[in-house]
């Protein structure tokens, strides 16, 4: 895991959006993994202001999102599908044909359409580059603890937990959905980079239980142990709770010296 601390959650968002811009430009077809909740809205912002300054287009990007709920429609305003085209995809360029949301509408069977969407992604080539964020709980898209490590698409039944950090989302008499499809953990890393963006004290213990706990269902971000190409971009309340903090400084920065001497190198 590359863990790297910065002073606020403006930075975070600035350097999360450098790594889906040097993506964007640097690969033909690239795909990219997208995250709802609070935390990526203000990289969503960072990636529409490019696109606006002529800097980057996402014509030839293909995306898929972690998770959607179910029983809720498209058009429904606490859709994600409704928040993803609210906060990126009504602002740039992309082919709205080419952006997914694991989606199991009425009568359909969640398991086959889970199937079906690790067969979408697989078709697309796999995700290049996943955007996380993380739950309180320590869930990565809606895999909640005790997720199975190994799991794929499917529906998850959301905690109690989770039910309530976002009840702060829906107005007291709006449907507030208990179930969703997410991303298994496998899915997720299955994807070539990782990105996860934590903010805020709220997170501070997640964020210990993922990079310094042990591996552990009842942690589900702490998969990304396993994963290759994990980069963690945390803001100083969120790496609150780390006790290595000056490790990962010193260890940036001599990734950013060996980034100047041999060029910065992503393996897309
Ligand atoms: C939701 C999403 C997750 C997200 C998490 C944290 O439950 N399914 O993908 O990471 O909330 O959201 P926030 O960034 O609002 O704290």
């Amino acid at each position: 895991m590359q863990v790297i601390i910065f002073d606020d959650a403006q930075q975070v968002a600035v350097n999360a959006a450098e790594w889906v811009a040097e993506l964007i430009t640097k690969k033909k077809n690239p795909v990219l993994g997208l995250a709802t909740g609070s935390t990526p809205i203000s990289l969503y912002q960072q990636l529409v202001n490019k696109y606006k300054a002529g800097e980057l287009s996402f014509k030839n990007t293909t995306s898929f999102n972690l998770d959607e709920y179910l029983g809720i429609d498209a058009d429904n305003e606490q859709s994600y599908r409704h928040f993803m085209n609210q906060n990126l995809f009504n602002h740039v360029d992309i082919n709205i044909d080419n952006t997914f949301l694991p989606t199991c509408n009425q009568g359909e069977n969640p398991r086959e359409q889970g199937l079906a969407y690790e067969e979408k992604i697989k078709q697309a080539n796999g995700v290049d580059l996943q955007i996380l964020g993380i739950g309180a709980n320590g869930h990565i898209g809606f895999n909640e603890p005790t997720s199975s490590l190994a799991s794929r698409t499917r529906i998850k039944t959301l905690t109690q937990q989770t039910l309530n950090d976002n009840s702060r989302l829906f107005n007291k008499d709006e449907f507030q959905p208990t179930l969703a499809m997410t991303m298994g953990i496998a899915t997720i890393l299955d994807a070539r980079y990782v990105l996860l963006m934590a903010t805020g004290e709220s997170k501070a213990q997640a964020v210990k239980d993922m990079v310094a706990g042990p591996l552990s269902a009842m942690c589900p971000a702490s998969a990304l142990q396993m994963h290759e190409n994990a980069i963690i971009l945390l803001d100083k309340a969120a790496a609150s709770k780390l006790e290595d903090q000056e490790y990962y400084h010193w260890a940036n920065n001599q990734n950013i010296k060996v980034n100047e001497e041999f060029g910065l190198y992503h393996n897309y």
